[in-house]
Protein backbone atom coordinates (compact mmCIF):
# COMPACT_ATOMS: atom_id res chain seq x y z
CA UNK A 1 0.00 0.00 0.00
CA UNK A 2 1.53 3.18 -1.09
CA UNK A 3 1.91 5.76 2.19
CA UNK A 4 0.79 9.41 1.92
CA UNK A 5 3.36 10.18 3.90
CA UNK A 6 6.35 9.14 1.08
CA UNK A 7 5.68 11.74 -1.64
CA UNK A 8 6.37 14.43 1.78
CA UNK A 9 9.69 12.75 2.68
CA UNK A 10 12.85 14.02 -0.08
CA UNK A 11 11.48 17.53 0.99
CA UNK A 12 10.75 17.36 4.88
CA UNK A 13 14.22 18.39 6.17
CA UNK A 14 14.12 21.49 3.95
CA UNK A 15 10.70 22.93 5.13
CA UNK A 16 11.09 26.08 7.54
CA UNK A 17 7.49 25.49 9.33
CA UNK A 18 8.73 21.45 10.15
CA UNK A 19 11.84 22.52 11.04
CA UNK A 20 10.23 25.86 13.35
CA UNK A 21 8.10 22.83 14.50
CA UNK A 22 10.99 20.32 15.97
CA UNK A 23 13.09 23.32 17.29
CA UNK A 24 9.74 24.15 19.37
CA UNK A 25 8.81 20.73 20.35
CA UNK A 26 12.69 19.35 21.73
CA UNK A 27 12.53 22.97 23.80
CA UNK A 28 9.32 22.01 25.20
CA UNK A 29 10.74 18.55 25.96
CA UNK A 30 13.79 19.77 27.70
CA UNK A 31 11.51 21.73 29.70
CA UNK A 32 9.06 18.56 30.40
CA UNK A 33 11.57 16.09 30.60
CA UNK A 34 14.76 17.36 30.78
CA UNK A 35 16.07 15.44 28.51
CA UNK A 36 19.71 17.14 28.24
CA UNK A 37 20.22 15.91 32.12
CA UNK A 38 22.51 13.30 32.94
CA UNK A 39 19.85 10.66 33.79
CA UNK A 40 19.08 10.55 30.58
CA UNK A 41 22.62 9.03 29.47
CA UNK A 42 21.70 5.25 29.38
CA UNK A 43 17.74 5.87 28.78
CA UNK A 44 15.86 3.94 26.27
CA UNK A 45 13.18 6.52 24.20
CA UNK A 46 10.77 5.65 21.32
CA UNK A 47 9.87 8.19 19.01
CA UNK A 48 6.83 7.26 17.01
CA UNK A 49 6.15 8.46 14.11
CA UNK A 50 9.45 10.12 13.70
CA UNK A 51 9.25 11.09 10.34
CA UNK A 52 12.97 12.20 8.85
CA UNK A 53 14.07 12.07 12.22
CA UNK A 54 14.67 16.41 13.00
CA UNK A 55 13.28 15.35 16.67
CA UNK A 56 15.12 12.50 16.96
CA UNK A 57 18.44 13.97 15.71
CA UNK A 58 18.27 16.43 18.52
CA UNK A 59 16.98 14.20 21.21
CA UNK A 60 19.61 11.37 20.49
CA UNK A 61 22.62 12.65 21.53
CA UNK A 62 21.22 12.93 25.32
CA UNK A 63 20.24 9.51 25.51
CA UNK A 64 21.46 5.57 25.47
CA UNK A 65 19.49 4.46 22.62
CA UNK A 66 17.03 6.34 20.42
CA UNK A 67 14.20 3.56 18.32
CA UNK A 68 12.47 5.31 15.67
CA UNK A 69 8.93 4.13 13.68
CA UNK A 70 7.26 4.83 11.01
CA UNK A 71 4.93 3.68 8.46
CA UNK A 72 6.64 5.36 5.77
CA UNK A 73 9.11 3.95 3.99
CA UNK A 74 10.43 7.09 2.20
CA UNK A 75 10.66 8.87 5.48
CA UNK A 76 12.55 6.13 7.09
CA UNK A 77 14.40 6.01 4.25
CA UNK A 78 15.82 9.68 5.08
CA UNK A 79 16.25 9.12 8.10
CA UNK A 80 18.59 6.18 7.43
CA UNK A 81 21.08 8.09 5.57
CA UNK A 82 21.67 10.61 8.49
CA UNK A 83 23.73 7.16 10.19
CA UNK A 84 22.87 8.80 13.53
CA UNK A 85 24.98 6.61 16.17
CA UNK A 86 22.64 5.49 18.40
CA UNK A 87 19.73 5.89 16.88
CA UNK A 88 17.64 2.26 15.22
CA UNK A 89 15.18 2.96 12.04
CA UNK A 90 12.34 0.92 12.36
CA UNK A 91 9.95 0.99 9.01
CA UNK A 92 6.26 -0.72 10.07
CA UNK A 93 3.16 -0.07 12.19
CA UNK A 94 3.61 -1.15 15.87
CA UNK A 95 0.12 -0.48 16.22
CA UNK A 96 -0.98 -2.83 14.11
CA UNK A 97 -2.70 -5.75 15.91
CA UNK A 98 -0.48 -8.29 13.40
CA UNK A 99 2.54 -6.50 13.95
CA UNK A 100 5.34 -8.69 14.79
CA UNK A 101 6.96 -6.70 17.41
CA UNK A 102 10.77 -6.44 16.50
CA UNK A 103 13.05 -7.38 19.65
CA UNK A 104 13.79 -3.28 19.69
CA UNK A 105 10.14 -2.28 20.14
CA UNK A 106 9.94 -4.76 22.99
CA UNK A 107 11.27 -4.16 26.34
CA UNK A 108 10.37 -0.94 28.10
CA UNK A 109 10.80 2.40 27.60
CA UNK A 110 11.62 5.29 29.45
CA UNK A 111 10.23 8.07 27.01
CA UNK A 112 7.73 7.37 24.43
CA UNK A 113 7.09 10.89 22.09
CA UNK A 114 4.73 11.61 19.18
CA UNK A 115 5.93 14.96 17.41
CA UNK A 116 2.70 16.05 15.40
CA UNK A 117 1.28 12.34 14.45
CA UNK A 118 -1.54 11.59 17.16
CA UNK A 119 -3.82 13.61 15.52
CA UNK A 120 -3.28 11.81 12.03
CA UNK A 121 -3.91 8.36 13.18
CA UNK A 122 -7.13 6.95 13.20
CA UNK A 123 -7.48 5.59 16.12
CA UNK A 124 -6.04 7.70 18.57
CA UNK A 125 -7.13 6.38 21.73
CA UNK A 126 -6.12 3.33 20.59
CA UNK A 127 -2.50 4.49 20.04
CA UNK A 128 -1.69 6.05 23.26
CA UNK A 129 -3.29 2.51 24.92
CA UNK A 130 -0.54 0.51 23.22
CA UNK A 131 2.13 3.21 23.64
CA UNK A 132 1.84 3.52 27.12
CA UNK A 133 2.01 -0.60 27.67
CA UNK A 134 5.18 0.16 26.06
CA UNK A 135 6.76 2.59 28.96
CA UNK A 136 8.09 1.69 31.82
CA UNK A 137 6.82 2.11 35.24
CA UNK A 138 7.87 6.22 35.67
CA UNK A 139 8.09 6.74 31.76
CA UNK A 140 7.27 9.78 30.31
CA UNK A 141 4.85 9.76 27.11
CA UNK A 142 4.66 13.29 25.21
CA UNK A 143 2.62 14.11 22.16
CA UNK A 144 2.79 17.68 20.28
CA UNK A 145 -0.64 18.10 18.04
CA UNK A 146 -2.13 21.08 16.37
CA UNK A 147 -5.31 22.29 18.87
CA UNK A 148 -8.71 21.49 17.67
CA UNK A 149 -11.70 22.46 18.99
CA UNK A 150 -13.96 20.33 20.14
CA UNK A 151 -15.79 18.40 17.43
CA UNK A 152 -13.38 19.48 14.55
CA UNK A 153 -11.81 17.00 12.44
CA UNK A 154 -8.05 18.41 12.05
CA UNK A 155 -5.68 18.38 15.32
CA UNK A 156 -6.66 16.69 18.35
CA UNK A 157 -8.94 19.04 21.03
CA UNK A 158 -7.53 19.53 24.82
CA UNK A 159 -10.30 17.45 26.27
CA UNK A 160 -9.66 14.80 23.44
CA UNK A 161 -6.31 14.66 24.77
CA UNK A 162 -7.01 14.56 28.50
CA UNK A 163 -9.55 11.68 28.44
CA UNK A 164 -6.90 9.92 26.67
CA UNK A 165 -3.93 10.37 28.96
CA UNK A 166 -6.54 9.26 31.65
CA UNK A 167 -7.93 6.25 30.01
CA UNK A 168 -4.40 5.04 29.76
CA UNK A 169 -4.04 5.65 32.76
CA UNK A 170 -1.07 8.25 33.24
CA UNK A 171 -0.12 10.50 36.24
CA UNK A 172 0.71 13.90 36.19
CA UNK A 173 -0.75 14.74 33.28
CA UNK A 174 -0.58 18.34 31.78
CA UNK A 175 -2.19 19.08 28.40
CA UNK A 176 -1.62 22.90 27.10
CA UNK A 177 -0.40 25.27 24.63
CA UNK A 178 3.27 24.44 24.11
CA UNK A 179 3.99 26.83 20.97
CA UNK A 180 2.37 28.10 17.94
CA UNK A 181 2.93 28.66 14.48
CA UNK A 182 2.63 31.56 11.95
CA UNK A 183 1.61 30.63 8.92
CA UNK A 184 -1.03 31.82 5.72
CA UNK A 185 -2.00 34.62 8.30
CA UNK A 186 -3.18 32.57 10.99
CA UNK A 187 -1.56 31.34 13.96
CA UNK A 188 -2.15 27.47 14.78
CA UNK A 189 -1.49 26.73 17.99
CA UNK A 190 0.06 22.82 19.25
CA UNK A 191 -0.39 21.66 22.01
CA UNK A 192 1.26 19.23 24.37
CA UNK A 193 0.03 16.82 26.20
CA UNK A 194 2.10 14.77 28.42
CA UNK A 195 1.77 11.83 31.74
CA UNK A 196 4.00 9.70 33.52
CA UNK A 197 3.28 5.88 33.35
C1 LIG B 1 3.34 15.19 10.23
S1 LIG B 1 4.49 13.88 10.07
C2 LIG B 1 5.57 14.17 11.47
C3 LIG B 1 6.91 13.55 11.30
C4 LIG B 1 7.89 13.83 12.45
N1 LIG B 1 7.38 13.35 13.71
C5 LIG B 1 8.22 15.29 12.52
O1 LIG B 1 7.80 15.95 13.50
O2 LIG B 1 8.91 15.80 11.63
C6 LIG B 1 3.55 12.46 10.59
C7 LIG B 1 4.36 11.18 10.55
O3 LIG B 1 3.62 10.14 11.21
C8 LIG B 1 3.83 8.93 10.52
N2 LIG B 1 2.78 7.97 10.89
C9 LIG B 1 1.46 8.03 10.61
N3 LIG B 1 0.83 6.95 11.12
C10 LIG B 1 1.78 6.22 11.76
C11 LIG B 1 1.76 4.99 12.50
N4 LIG B 1 0.65 4.28 12.69
N5 LIG B 1 2.92 4.53 13.02
C12 LIG B 1 4.08 5.23 12.82
N6 LIG B 1 4.16 6.38 12.11
C13 LIG B 1 3.02 6.86 11.60
C14 LIG B 1 3.81 9.37 9.06
O4 LIG B 1 4.38 8.42 8.20
C15 LIG B 1 4.61 10.67 9.13
O5 LIG B 1 5.99 10.45 8.94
Amino acid sequence: MTDIWNEHADSWDDNSDVKFYADQAFASLVATADICGPGWASKRVLDFGCGTGLLAQKVAPFVGELIAVDTSEKMIAVLEKKHIPNVIAVHGDILATDHQCEADLQSGFDLIYASSVCGFLPDYEGAVLALARLLKVGGHFVQWDWRASDGEDFGLSENRIRNALQTAKFGSIRVEQAFSMETNEQTLPVLIGAGIA
